[in-house]
């Protein structure tokens, strides 16, 4: 019934599921110095390390980290800050049960650099989203958005902590409703049964 989450730093995001009770079995880690690890640690939480450079394909390296993953034998695996292009493999293996939080609206932005690009262009709205991973990179089927103001004097650093502090709103919430039960996948379009709002609109803080 639990969780293994993905991470390659901060882990921000996976403290606020561990926050709000999300019963998380492992957090694994592609970089070894990856800040989220100590924070796990101190939750109680088992940490495993799976470097990238140490195989010689992503294929390789994805078969690894499959196979770590399932040692927990996840209901859900959750990507929070992972930093990796995983392969369609690696989807494959672990499709409808494998989600993903991007810091902004999908699908505009989708890929690195999002505040600095939604800045560029001029977009009044900006937010992240928790969506089921597919193949196609960025895509997938979206569970919940959250949506903050873009500002006058805003840079890409203000208006990021912006969007996270809804990052850590949105991600819980979707990742409960999946344990739950309450997510379904018709056309590409996910319905939470129960018909909580799946859209969130952050302030101007
Ligand atoms: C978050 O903003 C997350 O949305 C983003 O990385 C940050 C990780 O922060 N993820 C991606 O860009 C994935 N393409 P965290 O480690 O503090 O959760």
């Amino acid at each position: 019934m639990s969780v293994v989450i993905l991470i390659s730093g901060r882990g921000s995001n996976m403290q606020a599921l561990l926050e709000a009770g999300v019963p998380v079995s492992a957090v694994l880690s592609n970089r070894a110095g990856a800040r989220g690890l100590e924070i796990a640690a101190r939750y109680g939480v088992s940490t495993a390390v799976v470097e990238h450079p140490a195989y010689a394909s992503r294929e390789a390296f994805d078969a690894a980290l499959g196979d770590a993953v399932e040692r927990f034998a996840p209901r859900l695996v959750v990507l929070a800050g992972f930093m990796r292009v995983l392969t369609a493999g690696f989807v494959a293996r672990f499709d409808g049960r494998l989600l993903n939080i991007h810091p902004s609206l999908l699908p505009a932005f989708p890929g690195l650099h999002t505040h600095e690009r939604a800045l560029e262009a001029g977009v009044k709205v900006h937010g992240c989203t928790v969506h089921f991973v597919t193949a196609d990179l960025d895509h997938g089927p979206i569970v919940i958005q959250a949506a903050v103001p873009v500002l006058p004097g805003d840079d890409a650093d203000v208006l990021g902590a912006r969007v996270l502090a809804q990052e850590h709103v949105v991600y819980p919430r979707a990742v409960r409703w999946f344990l739950d039960g309450r997510l379904d996948i018709a056309d590409g379009r996910v319905r939470v049964k129960g018909n909580d709002a799946q859209l969130v609109l952050g302030s101007h803080a």
